[in-house]
């Protein structure tokens, strides 16, 4: 498949994001289009023995089924409750490297595992970044599927225009934790992400919402004038 301008910045941003993987690295590996390079990256690396004895937590079952194709050992959060850094894409990157992330569905794994680093570094191109969050996707919000209507009156109230997200096939998506997933969209962004956090947070039936917020220690961002490392 022809590769495009898009495939190109995010293989970039990866180059540089593997190299912060050193020898014995316990690392949580994320999900998504940005992490596939790195992941094919990091197994040659491992495969060369420029790097020796990493073990990873996958965020989903798509990356753990591409680990084990590549041949990168896998392990259990249970096992290595604290990792020494993560690695992981976003669909938004705001002011103080503030996220969006879930549009592919593994926001609940990819926040434990972000939760469990030392260092969580985020990876994308410079299209993910937005001056307000919220105003290029809506957020994921990982609910449960018992009575999961009767959350849209409440996510209408915060703002939001909520949709249910659908397989192809037109029945609901479910995340690899047999969840739903609603997607609200703020139609001018999110006055206050940290204000949606908590009150999303508090209400019963939400499992999870796809703002990280303070999460991130260092953003790796590919543009046209070449890969830039943000901090917070
Ligand atoms: C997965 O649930 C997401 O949080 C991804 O990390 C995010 O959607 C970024 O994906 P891409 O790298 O494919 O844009």
């Amino acid at each position: 498949m022809k590769k495009t301008r898009s495939d190109e910045l995010k293989r970039a941003a990866a180059e540089r994001a593997v190299l912060f993987i050193e020898s014995g690295t316990a690392i949580g590996l994320g999900t998504g289009s940005t992490i596939r390079p790195l992941l094919e990256l990091l197994a040659s690396r491992l495969a060369t023995g420029a790097v020796r004895g990493v073990v990873a937590v996958p965020t989903s079952e798509d990356t753990a089924h591409r680990c084990r194709a590549l041949g990168i050992p896998l392990v259990t959060l249970d096992e290595y409750p604290e990792l020494d850094l993560a690695i992981d894409g976003a669909d938004e990157v705001g002011p103080r490297l503030d996220l969006i992330k879930g549009l592919g569905g593994a926001l609940l794994r990819e926040k434990l595992v972000a939760l469990a680093a030392k260092r969580f570094v985020v990876v994308a191109d410079e299209s993910k970044r937005v001056r307000r969050l919220g105003t290029r996707v809506p957020v994921p919000v990982e609910v449960i599927p018992f009575g999961w209507s009767a959350l849209l009156p409440f996510f209408e109230k915060l703002g939001a225009t909520p949709t249910l997200r659908r397989a192809a096939d037109g029945t609901p998506y479910h995340t690899d934790g047999g969840h739903y997933v609603v997607d609200c969209r703020f139609p001018h962004g999110i006055k206050d992400p940290a204000a949606l956090a908590r009150a999303l947070a508090r209400r019963p039936g939400i499992v999870e919402d796809g703002l990280f917020l303070r999460l991130a220690h260092l953003a790796v961002i590919a543009g046209a004038k070449g890969v830039k490392l943000l901090r917070r």
